[in-house]
This record gives C-alpha cells, structure tokens and sequence, in this order.
C-alpha cells in the first residue's frame, strides 16, 4: 500500500505518521512539509531510522512543487492507494485576530491551493485509490448559508 501524507512536520500529520508506521509497517509512506528534505529527512530518520520514509519538499503555495514531485513518481511507475491531504492553515481563535488577511490566508491554502494539489495527483492515484482531505466541520458550506 502506497500512502502520501502533506503537512507531516508537525500536529495531526505528524501523529498520523507515526501511526501508520507503527499499525501498518507494510505501508510506503511519502511525505512532505515545507521543511527543507535534508532537515526533514533528518526529523524522521532520528524517530524511525533511516529510509523508513520518503520525504518532500511541499509548500502548497507553489504549484510547482507538486508538479515536479508527480513528475518524479511518474518516472518510477509509483501509484496511491491514499493520498492524504492534511496541510493547512489553521486559525488559533483564541490568538489570531479575524481580518481579511487570515480570511484569504485559509481560503487559499485550505482550499484553492488543495484543490490544485489534488488535481494534480490525480493521475497517480490508483483505480480503487482514494482521497483523503483533512478539513473542520467548520469548512462545510452549509455552515455559510
Ligand atoms: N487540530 C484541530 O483541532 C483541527 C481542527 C479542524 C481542522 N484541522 C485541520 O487538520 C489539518 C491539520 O491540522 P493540525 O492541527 O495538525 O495543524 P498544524 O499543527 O497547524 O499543522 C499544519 C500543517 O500544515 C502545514 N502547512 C501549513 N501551510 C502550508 C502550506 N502552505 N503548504 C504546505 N504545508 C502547509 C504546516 O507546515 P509548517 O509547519 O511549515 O507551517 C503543518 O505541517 C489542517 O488542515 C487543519 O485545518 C485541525
């Protein structure tokens, strides 16, 4: 079984890692963060020794970088039975002051941005693959009516 997960470096993403290594040590496991991949593959090779993991270089903002790291998985013939997406923006309430800013922050990383990460994975997902979009229940549009 083949696994992305984005946003890994830390919270839910994180835990979540840990715990598919742990239940499911069969699964390859691909993961990205914002980090740079040495120091990122340094994180993880110091939790679960070295190679367990393939780390990325991912920051949503930028196309680009999935478009390179598809490009890759191409190359090798390598499909997804899930691919997480678990990067996000999120509102501390208690903390982050509500202003246009933080609203157009977390519409386009939570949603524009993971749509375009999304999509573009598409091709590699496997025919009984799936998606697997980490939101709030907050983001359930039915909350805006
Ligand atoms: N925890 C909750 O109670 C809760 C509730 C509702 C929904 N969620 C959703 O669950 C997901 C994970 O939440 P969490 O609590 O684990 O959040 P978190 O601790 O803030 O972690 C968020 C992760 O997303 C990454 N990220 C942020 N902006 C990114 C970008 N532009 N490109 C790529 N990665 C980016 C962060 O990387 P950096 O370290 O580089 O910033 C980090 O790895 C989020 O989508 C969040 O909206 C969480």
């Amino acid at each position: 079984m083949n696994i992305f997960i984005t946003g890994t470096n830390r919270g839910l993403g994180f835990e979540l890692v840990k715990l598919l290594n742990s239940q499911h040590p069969n699964a390859r496991l691909f993961i990205s963060s914002r980090l740079p991949t040495s120091a990122f593959n340094q994180q993880w090779g110091q939790l679960l020794g070295p190679n367990k993991l393939r780390c990325y270089q991912l920051d949503l903002k930028e196309s680009q970088h999935t478009a390179e790291i598809v490009k890759d998985l191409q190359k090798e013939g390598i499909f997804f039975d899930k691919v997480v997406a678990n990067a996000g923006f999120g509102i501390d309430h208690g903390r982050t002051k509500p202003s246009l800013e933080t609203a157009t922050k977390t519409l386009d990383i939570n949603f524009r941005f993971t749509i375009d990460f999304i999509k573009q994975f598409l091709p590699i997902l496997s025919p009984k693959g799936r998606v697997v979009v980490v939101s709030a229940i907050m983001a359930q549009l039915n909350n805006l009516s």
